[in-house]
């Protein structure tokens, strides 16, 4: 039997410095195989009265120097931490330059958000190409080459020719898709065609020689303005975010009859007078009509049996009046300081 002297074993403890020392003390004895177990173990030879004082003993010892032995181990495990910390110092609250990501031009996120209200109203989304045929911008669009209406629009000619030996031109307008989708998907017919325009002719606030536009095109059986009446007005009102009442106007488009020029209720001011509708309460926003009968039979569709109708919006124009821009020529000009406030 072992004597367990508790003092020298607490005073062990005290001059443990390091972790390594404290494995080594805790193998000497509290193992299994060390002092403290193996007097436990030596305990069966003595007297039952000698068993009740070792035992209480023993079990001081025990209960004293584990508790100092956690306290040790917890401020050693403690230290560790506070090394390695020190030494792996990672600061956080560093102020570090950003890095500057870009984004998406305030008139493509609108242009996708339209295109989005667009498809849940059913409506095909088609892009088209940017350089297309004069068949495909004019006369498909019962604009004859003999029509001041090629003048209405100023063309960029390509040196490139077509088939038939006409110069290729940048499209002045979407609606240079219409025949190309009829005759793609037949009728009924529910498009929308999103895309670049290009117009050679001075800029101002409100006139670019590069925009975007969105024509679109329904053709059915018994297709009416009343249709085209409530189908315009719950899309721009998704566009605005807000209830928005159209007013039509007559107005000639080659390829509508009859046609008509649209104004939206501003959505600014709400009708009641601002500087963008000049007081008036209406903005001029899009051209429409009843798709013309010379461009149904041109894209093979049957006038007498189908009507429908076509509109084009400028979406420079609707971006501009959302977020009360008062010069167009911000969507085009690179200047940064428009682009990162969007
Ligand atoms: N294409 C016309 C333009 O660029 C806009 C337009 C007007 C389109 C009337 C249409 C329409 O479909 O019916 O000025």
């Amino acid at each position: 039997m072992q004597t367990m002297d508790k003092k020298s074993i607490i005073a062990d403890l005290k001059k443990v410095a390091s972790a390594a020392e404290l494995d080594q003390w805790y193998e000497k004895y509290l193992g299994k195989k060390w002092e403290i177990t193996v007097a436990y173990k030596s305990m069966g030879e003595l007297s039952p009265e000698e068993k009740k004082e070792m035992g209480q003993k023993l079990g001081e010892i025990k209960t004293e120097a584990t508790a100092l032995y956690e306290e040790k181990n917890t401020a050693f495990q403690r230290d560790a931490i506070n090394e390695q910390l020190a030494n792996d110092l990672v600061d956080i609250s560093l102020d570090l330059p950003l890095v500057k990501t870009g984004h998406a031009h305030l008139l493509q996120k609108e242009r996708r958000l339209i295109e989005e209200i667009c498809q849940s109203m059913g409506f095909i989304i088609e892009y088209g190409k940017d350089v297309v045929t004069k068949y495909e911008n004019f006369y498909s669009v019962n604009i004859p080459a003999s029509h001041p209406a090629t003048e209405m629009h100023d063309t960029y000619f390509l040196s490139q020719h077509d088939d038939q030996g006409d110069n290729l031109v940048l499209r002045t307008h979407t609606s240079s898709m219409q025949n190309e989708l009829m005759k793609r998907y037949g009728v009924p017919l529910k498009t929308v065609v999103p895309g670049k325009v290009y117009r050679h002719e001075n800029t101002d606030a409100s006139h670019d020689t590069v925009f975007w536009q969105l024509e679109g095109l329904v053709i059915d059986k018994d297709i009416s303005i009343g249709n085209f009446k409530e189908m315009m007005m719950s899309l721009l009102s998704a566009i605005f975010g807000k209830d928005t009442k159209i007013r039509m106007r007559p107005a000639y488009f080659p390829f509508v009859e009859p046609g008509f020029e649209i104004d939206a209720s501003c959505p600014i001011c709400e009708q009641k007078g601002c500087s963008l509708c000049k007081q008036t309460g209406w903005i001029e926003i899009l051209g429409a009509g009843m798709v013309h009968p010379n461009v149904l039979k041109e894209g093979g569709v049957d006038p007498n049996e189908y009507t429908g109708f076509a509109f084009g919006i400028g979406l420079n124009r609707v971006v501009a009046i959302k977020y009360d821009i008062k010069d167009i020529r911000y969507f085009t000009n690179g200047d940064l300081r428009f682009l990162q406030s969007f």
